[in-house]
């Protein structure tokens, strides 16, 4: 028999009608409650018994200032510091739930709350603190028996500290932020944290938030009715919409400009936002998960990131490491890189000399798992023997393909990656009016590398 142990909350707030609804929607969803009308209250209950958790108002009669609120927090916190305390604020006063969280609070919701949202934050902060008092052990072995982290590799201790943070917290409802420089894997820990949780049912939708115009940002996101404005010629669906019941994954946050930054922090407070053009509200159940590679502290204190915004995002930070502080990882993920390679593209099994292995070791790696990624993956197509030596890669490394600006590329979605290199090879033959072994060179390739892609896209040799 399952036995659940009632959870004990308790309920601060001076207004009686706020402090009836809260206990009754609250002994509805299974809690045991008690309702405390003053500071002094509050306390003498926090002394006499023990609590799961607390839900405090942040503004007493006499003042409006948060002052009480803040003091009563101290209070609380001095006498039980492991006691999750989640803030009510109104919406005017973010600013006092921000200092509040500063001084140890858990999370803070709005008033007017939506119900269910004010369940799944408590759901969400009573199992973070739960968790928090188990130890953090966990060989890779052991996680992938618990969790689904199919195609991510990495077992030093580093990274296995971050997959059992994602393990810990998937199936909450806690804002993730994601940090770590470019190429360190954020985008396959925010699908891993999606895929893990009760939401995997449900649309994860991506959005490369540096990637959207500034002046588009809510038509993307909300959505707008045909005719909102003079190029909505026809109905969109927004992000938030799109991620209902699922999980929203918002790229490169650090690049979203001040005026948009409020607009998201208007919809992850009420969950709920307009679409453009129409009058109607829309409600939204979504998981956000966050991701960027800038400093975003930093950015707070050049007052280019709002305070309130970030600690709305950031319930949970994962810091993803930089591959030169996970080396161990190195032989593993090439070698994975390299069977990946060798099945797309049908060649004969590769490997890497340990020789080599330890050469990959001490490269620094400024891009991370991505350039190391593109480095094997260019060097098992390049060579034509089966054993990857330090000279295979070396040939390879400084071929690194930068960037070319001056040429103009067709805009994303106009056409795929393979669509892209079928017609950069076909240029290419047309060119070199088919001589092989000149349009090999002109785009990079070996022979035979030309040859598995003109037999993998069906171009005809003459
Ligand atoms: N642990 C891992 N196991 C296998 N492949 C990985 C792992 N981490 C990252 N990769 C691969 O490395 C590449 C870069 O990862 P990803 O796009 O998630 O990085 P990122 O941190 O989001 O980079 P950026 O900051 O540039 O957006 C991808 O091709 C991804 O599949
Ligand atoms: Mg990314």
């Amino acid at each position: 028999m399952i036995v659940k142990m009632m959870k004990k909350i308790l309920i601060i707030d001076d207004d009686i009608a706020v402090l009836t609804s809260l206990e009754l929607l609250l002994k509805n969803n299974g809690f045991f409650t008690l309702g405390a009308s003053s500071p002094e209250t509050a306390l003498k209950l926090l002394r006499q018994d023990k609590w799961d958790i607390i839900l405090q108002d942040m503004n007493f009669s006499s003042k409006t200032s948060g002052d009480e609120g803040l003091e009563l927090l101290n209070n609380i916190k001095a006498i039980d510091p492991s006691i999750p305390v989640i803030l009510i604020t109104a919406w005017g006063s973010i600013s006092l739930a921000v200092k509040g969280m500063k001084l140890g609070a858990a999370d803070f919701i709005n008033k007017p709350w939506q119900n269910d949202h004010l369940l799944q934050t408590l759901e969400t902060v009573l199992s973070l603190s739960h968790q928090s008092a188990e130890a953090a052990t966990g060989s890779r072995a052991k996680l992938n028996k618990l969790y689904n982290f199919q195609g991510i590799i990495g077992e030093s201790l580093a990274f296995e500290k971050v997959l059992h943070t994602v393990g810990k917290i998937a199936h909450t409802n806690a804002s993730v932020l994601i940090t770590g420089e470019s190429g360190t894997g954020k985008e396959v820990i925010a699908d891993a944290i999606h895929c893990n949780s009760s939401r995997n049912r449900n649309a994860f939708v991506k959005v490369n938030l540096g990637g959207i115009p500034s002046n588009l940002f809510e038509s993307e996101m909300f959505g707008h009715r045909k005719g909102a404005f003079t190029d909505a010629k026809s109905d969109r669906t927004g992000r938030f919409e799109l991620a209902h019941r699922g999980t929203i994954f918002l790229d490169e946050i650090g690049d979203l400009t001040i005026g948009n930054q409020i607009k998201l922090l208007r919809v992850l407070q009420e969950r709920s936002f307009e679409v453009l053009g129409s009058s109607k509200t829309l409600s939204v159940d979504f998981r956000l998960i966050s991701a960027t590679n800038k400093d975003l502290k930093k950015l707070v204190e050049a007052r280019d990131f709002r305070e309130d915004l970030f600690y709305r995002i950031n319930l949970i930070t994962i810091e993803l490491p930089p591959l030169r502080e996970r080396k161990e990882d190195i032989p593993l993920l090439a070698k994975h890189f390299v069977d990946q390679v060798a099945a797309e593209y049908h060649l004969e099994e590769l490997a890497i000399s340990k020789t080599a292995q330890k050469w990959l070791t001490e490269r620094p790696w400024p891009g991370n798992i991505r350039e190391l990624k593109n480095l094997v993956e260019r060097t098992a197509l390049m060579i034509n023997h089966p054993f990857m030596e330090i000279e295979d890669f070396e040939a390879n490394f400084e071929h690194a393909p930068r960037l070319v600006k001056d040429y103009k590329l067709p805009p994303v979605g106009v056409m795929t990656l393979d669509q892209l290199e079928v017609t950069m090879i076909r240029n290419a033959l047309e060119h070199h009016d088919h001589n092989l072994s000149q349009v090999a060179k002109s785009l990079g390739l070996s022979r035979s590398a030309l040859y598995r892609r003109m037999d993998k896209y069906g171009i005809d040799y003459k």
